[in-house]
């Protein structure tokens, strides 16, 4: 463990548990947690400006896979696109995941996809609704967002040095402490259950999934992993717009390609290979 509770470790954690919050701490996620690669080493932090930046350091550093960055708060938490992802402590799940695929630079994006369904398929069984998967990896439920990952690689020609997958997942997050800016869009498995979920079980589920799905990414390839990404995907065959860094494009969304690109019908029935942006049902 780095960091969080020095010193005042006891005091700190008999004064969250006074106000009914408890921390997320690597040894007892690793109880009863079997992977195979990820999770076996978990930093943790009570605060940090962001897990992924942080495990971005340590894979530049030379981190083994699998290691994992969890942290309880995040002060600069970063979002998709250049925005921020909200992150108050002792809430929420904030984890970093390290990765070393064989993969492509190309193929990079397969992980996200992958991570995705793990994702969704975690929370498939903490809820009793079904989340829906925009793409490429925003959790959706009742239309809402829960959860948002972003994935970070470093590459040198045409090899993937690492690539970090950080998930973000709102908890225990009560919707009216939410900010404005999220309120209306937002959601939390707390609001959609009624009660609050224990969120180590959360985090020891999810390293689960994720360290399954990578497994079958690598074993069976690419294409069972897009099968069950479509799963989730309920946008199939509706018109979108994708909002992108450098403008819009817009068509019927048709699936996923080999590489986890969204690909689009245009009105003259060509199809369009998007590589990123935010999908915007228009139906
Ligand atoms: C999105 O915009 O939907 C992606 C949000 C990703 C947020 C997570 S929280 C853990 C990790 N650390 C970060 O700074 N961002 C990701």
């Amino acid at each position: 463990m780095e960091k969080g509770f020095k010193g005042s470790r006891v005091e700190g954690l008999k004064g969250l548990r006074d106000q009914g919050l408890t921390a997320l701490l690597p040894d007892r996620i690793q109880t009863n947690l079997h992977t195979a690669r990820i999770g076996k080493k978990i930093h943790y932090f009570r605060e940090i400006d962001s897990t992924n930046s942080y495990a971005c350091k340590l894979a530049r550093e030379g981190a083994a896979e699998g290691e994992i960055v969890i942290a309880d708060g995040q002060t600069q938490g970063k979002g998709r696109l250049g925005r921020s992802w909200v992150s108050p402590p002792y809430l929420n799940l904030y984890l970093s995941a390290i990765l070393r695929p064989k993969l492509a630079p190309t193929q990079a994006p397969q992980l996200t996809l992958m991570s995705a369904v793990a994702l969704a398929e975690t929370v498939r069984s903490f809820i009793l609704d079904t989340p829906e998967i925009k793409w490429p990896n925003d959790i959706l439920v009742r239309g809402k967002k829960l959860a948002g990952i972003l994935t970070e690689a470093s590459c040198e020609g045409d090899r993937t040095l690492f690539v970090v997958v950080g998930m973000g997942v709102n908890l225990n997050f009560p919707l009216e402490t939410m900010p404005a800016a999220i309120r209306e869009t937002a959601t939390s498995i707390m609001s959609l259950s009624e009660k609050p979920v224990d969120r180590e079980s959360f985090a020891r589920r999810l390293i689960h999934n994720l360290d399954q799905c990578y497994g079958d990414l690598e074993e069976s390839g690419f294409p069972s992993i897009a099968r069950r990404w479509e799963s989730f995907f309920h946008l199939r065959g509706k018109q979108v717009r994708v909002e992108g860094l450098d403008g819009s494009v817009s068509g019927k969304a048709l699936g996923i390609d080999a590489d986890g690109a969204l690909l689009l019908e245009d009105e003259q029935g060509f199809s369009k290979r998007v590589i990123a942006g935010d999908v915007i049902p228009l139906e």
